[in-house]
């Protein structure tokens, strides 16, 4: 589709305020494609409202994120950078695919299972055919790598599944896509229960550092994160805790486990969970000084809204109109 430059796409939800682990897991490596791929980052609000939202703090993380895609270097020349509700290809090939996805299937689905069981009074239809919507996304593009972290990876597999079905039975619709995670920050642990993943939807503030925490609030929040009663800074089975501290300080620095265990051998947890603070807010200072800028100009975020609605309609109605052509459905021109 695009001179044989292959395609990235992915989304973050606008469904509370951005975690390390979106940054370390997802968006920081948003930016390797931008060079050699052709490069769709989406803010996904629809797939937002399967929970409850507040209109007004919606619309607000709507911005917030655009805003933050690009403090993290992603340079909307090179990117195509939009809202999914503003490209109504999205919701009309996801109904289409509900048609070609099977009630089995979605039931497996173990975000479906946690989500529902989180909010057992409103497992509504939106919730359970989430991971079809999530297809239409990827598939709209033609795209070959799906950047995301491994909580994600169950859903672009039926992504893959679907796609595949369809094109057994409509040959050559949709190219097949891989999902591409991060071998450091695929998963970052919550900081006081290390066995439960880091969510932007925790209750517990403390629990989650957001990419817009300040310095100390960063500082604080390792200085209290949960670990076993020992001493020694070594990755080892059974210590979460510290497992996870260590995955974000080797998420930060490029350091290897080998390195930061003789790094800190001889120094306590103190010594280290304060260095893990550290790095984390002087990674996040660079990419919060370029948010503010952004995030008080409404005017140029919307204007970059447009644009990239604008750019992703046009590649997603070129992949709809094959859907549509290839079911049967009447076009007519003019
Ligand atoms: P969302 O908004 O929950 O998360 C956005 C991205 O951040 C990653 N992530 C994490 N990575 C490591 N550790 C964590 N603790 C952590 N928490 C979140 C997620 O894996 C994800 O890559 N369904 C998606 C949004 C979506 C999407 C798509 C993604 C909709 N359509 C199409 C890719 C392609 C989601 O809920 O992301």
């Amino acid at each position: 589709m695009f001179q044989n430059q292959p395609v990235s796409f992915s989304g973050v939800q606008p469904s509370g305020n951005l975690t390390i682990g979106n940054y370390l897991g997802a968006i920081r490596n948003f930016s390797h494609f931008s060079e050699n791929y052709k490069c769709f980052y989406c803010v996904v609000d629809e797939h937002a409202i399967t929970v409850r939202q507040v209109p007004a703090e919606l619309r607000r993380r709507t911005y917030e994120t655009l805003a933050l895609y690009m403090a993290c270097g992603l340079d909307p020349e090179k990117n195509t950078l939009y809202v999914q509700s503003q490209v109504p290809a999205h919701a009309e090939l996801g109904w289409i695919l509900n048609c070609f996805t099977m009630f089995g299937e979605l039931s497996r689905m173990t975000q479906f299972k946690d989500k529902s069981a989180k909010h057992a009074d409103n497992i509504n239809a939106g919730l359970f055919t989430y991971p079809v919507l999530m297809a239409a996304d990827i598939l709209l593009y033609q795209t070959d790598v799906v950047p995301v972290g491994i909580d994600q990876k169950q859903h672009v597999e039926i992504c893959r599944d679907i796609a595949t079905r369809f094109n057994q039975l409509y040959p050559d619709t949709f190219t097949i896509p891989e999902p591409v995670i991060p071998k450091s920050g695929m998963k970052i642990m919550s900081l006081a229960e290390p066995t439960k993943k880091m969510s932007k939807s925790d209750e517990n503030t403390n629990a989650v550092v957001y990419i817009l925490d300040d310095r100390d609030t960063i500082i604080r929040k390792f200085k209290r994160a949960v670990t076993d009663s020992g001493t020694e800074v070594r990755y080892a089975e059974g210590k979460d805790g510290i497992n996870n501290l260590m995955t974000i300080y080797a998420s930060f620095t490029g350091k290897t486990f080998e390195e930061i265990e003789r790094e800190f051998e001889g120094k306590g947890y103190g010594d280290f969970k304060l260095a893990v603070g550290e790095v984390c807010a002087d990674a996040l200072a660079p990419v919060q000084d370029t948010f503010k800028r952004y995030i008080s100009d409404k005017a140029m975020l919307e204007a970059q809204m447009k644009k990239g609605a604008q750019e992703a309609s046009y590649y997603a109605n070129r992949t709809l109109s094959k859907v549509q052509k290839k079911l049967g459905f009447v076009q007519v021109r003019g």
